[in-house]
């Protein structure tokens, strides 16, 4: 009896405590609009297909407003669905936004206390985005280093197009294949041979990181972490493989780069300022120079070789975009040599196709997820500390609104009446964010700019692309759609694999 009475007291008041918190919890959030209603336990999951978020999430701004509040199980996530909500909060309150979430699939390893990528916002991380801002500027804009990086393995590229003669193929592994050793050049100053174990290593290693940040139903993984403290997730193993993977390629490259003293590559700076005072104070080692590593090899790669990869598809769709940058390219350079940066200023159609890409295919359409460092606000309502914001570049960047016929590739949008590109401070440019904005912007905006230059032209100077035949020869194969919309989710959207043609322009 005794026992019974303790037992219900007992029960009341963990049921009392509950509430009380759930009811704090709410009164933090009160302010910021539901999206759908919730399910105890699961929140919004059930709905939220983690494949599809972008295009869901866009459908629930256009039902309730810009910017709302979803629940991924236990935490409430803040959504902002338009430019205005996402430029007050990423620019206008920079420092307040400027967090990353806890996550379990970057807390392992303490990589969330070493990586540009997933640290939050603090002295070590402003110390670091300084310094590889600095060593990235030794490939920026008005040096050719880049393009020396660049020209041999556009050259690799280009003979191994050539070589298909006509027949078609599936651009993406030749692509791939170059970026990434454009990435190890500029990072480690080395390239393989794409026939060598140690190039297949670096992108075992990608692909295992496309599966397990990319997937939507890794995501999990953050929600429920005793999921995978208890093994029961197939992508905690899969996550575990990669870094392991990671780890040995790290170490055998970080001996032989230690071995030389004849290069200027960006580890080798990190490297350096392992053992300079500031940095002491700060905790720089070698654990930060893997992670940085990481964080520039995984960002630098998919996301270009896949911008290409849609350019060709939408080339092919659209040949009368691919003829106009065709005769700009022969108006201006020829075909005796690649283009060069220079030349840039020459090709405002070219600029616009590539502005174009970006904003048609968003292809992180949800960026990186921000977190809030102090109570704050956006668009006046009020917004408590330590939650997750998702900024939601998809919807800014088809909302009809700015983008007019958001769902059409057109980069007349980007150019003047006379042909001109439009200036960067233009309203139209402006609304395009592909690479963030504020204290987080993307380090490798002006480099991933650069290189998307250099090899569109490239390609583009060099071949027509065309439609595959189908199996009869008969008539055109069936190519997937370029619309985004129909693209799938990895660590980038990518469209579904496809073949074609390319003839030799001379
Ligand atoms: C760095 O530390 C060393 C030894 O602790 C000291 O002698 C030197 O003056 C310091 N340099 C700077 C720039 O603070
Ligand atoms: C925010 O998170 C930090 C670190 O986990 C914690 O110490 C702090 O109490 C949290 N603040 C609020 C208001 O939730
Ligand atoms: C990344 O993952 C997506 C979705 O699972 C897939 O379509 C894509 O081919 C993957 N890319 C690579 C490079 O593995």
């Amino acid at each position: 009896m005794i026992l019974e009475v303790t037992l219900s007291g007992l029960v009341i008041i963990l049921l009392c405590l509950y509430l009380l918190v759930w009811r704090w919890e709410q009164k933090r959030f009160a302010h910021i609009p539901k999206a759908i209603p919730r399910l105890p336990f699961f929140g919004n999951m059930r709905e939220l297909d983690l494949n599809q978020c972008h295009v869901i999430m866009t459908e629930w701004a256009q039902r309730f407003g810009p910017v709302y509040r979803i629940k991924a199980f236990d935490e409430e996530i803040l959504v902002l669905n338009s430019f205005d909500s996402v430029h007050d909060a990423l620019v206008v309150k920079g420092s307040a936004f400027a967090g990353r979430p806890p996550m379990y699939r970057t807390a392992t390893h303490q990589r969330d206390k070493h990586s540009i990528v997933w640290q939050t916002y603090s002295d070590k991380l402003t110390f670091l985005r300084k310094e590889v801002l600095k060593s990235l500027k030794m490939y920026g804009d008005g040096m050719d280093n880049l393009e020396h990086k660049c020209a041999p393995q556009i050259k690799v590229m280009v003979d191994t197009i050539t070589k298909h003669n006509g027949q078609q193929f599936d651009p993406w592994d030749v692509i791939y294949d170059a970026i990434s050793n454009v990435m190890l050049g500029l990072t480690l100053d080395t390239t393989f041979d794409h026939s060598t174990q140690k190039f297949k290593m670096i992108k075992d290693i990608n692909y295992l990181f496309n599966d397990t940040f990319g997937a939507g139903s890794a995501r999990e993984l953050d929600f429920l972490p005793w999921l995978s403290r208890l093994g029961l997730h197939k992508y905690s193993k899969k996550l575990q493989r990669a870094l392991t993977m990671r780890d040995t390629f790290w170490n055998e490259e970080l001996k032989l780069l230690k071995a030389r003293d004849d290069t200027d590559c960006i580890v080798q700076r990190l490297l350096k300022l392992t053992t300079d005072n500031q940095s002491q104070v700060h905790d720089v080692t070698e654990l930060t120079a893997k992670e940085v590593f990481t964080n520039l090899i995984l960002a630098g790669t998919d996301t270009t070789a896949t911008a290409l990869t849609c350019l060709l598809l939408i080339l092919i769709h659209e040949p009368d975009i691919q003829e106009k940058m065709w005769s700009e390219i022969h108006q201006h350079v020829g075909v005796n040599r690649l283009v060069t940066l220079a030349d840039r200023v020459h090709m405002p159609y070219i600029q616009a196709v590539l502005l174009e890409l970006l904003r048609y295919t968003s292809h992180v359409p949800l960026a990186v997820p921000h977190y809030t460092m102090c109570d704050t606000s956006v668009l006046d309502i009020p917004v408590p500390k330590n939650m997750t914001v998702y900024i939601n570049l998809w919807a800014l960047h088809h909302d009809p609104e700015h983008w007019p016929e958001p769902w059409t590739f057109k980069p007349e949008r980007f150019l003047t009446n006379d042909g001109q590109l439009l200036p960067v401070t233009d309203p139209v440019r402006r609304r395009l964010m592909t690479f963030g904005a504020g204290r987080r912007v993307c380090l490798g905006e002006a480099l991933a700019k650069n290189r998307l230059f250099l090899f569109a032209t490239a390609l583009v100077q060099s071949f027509e692309f065309q439609r595959a035949p189908d199996e009869t020869n008969t008539k055109p194969q069936q190519l997937p759609k370029m619309d985004p919309r129909t693209y799938e989710m990895g660590l980038v959207l990518h469209p579904q694999h496809y073949q074609l043609i390319a003839l030799a322009r001379y």
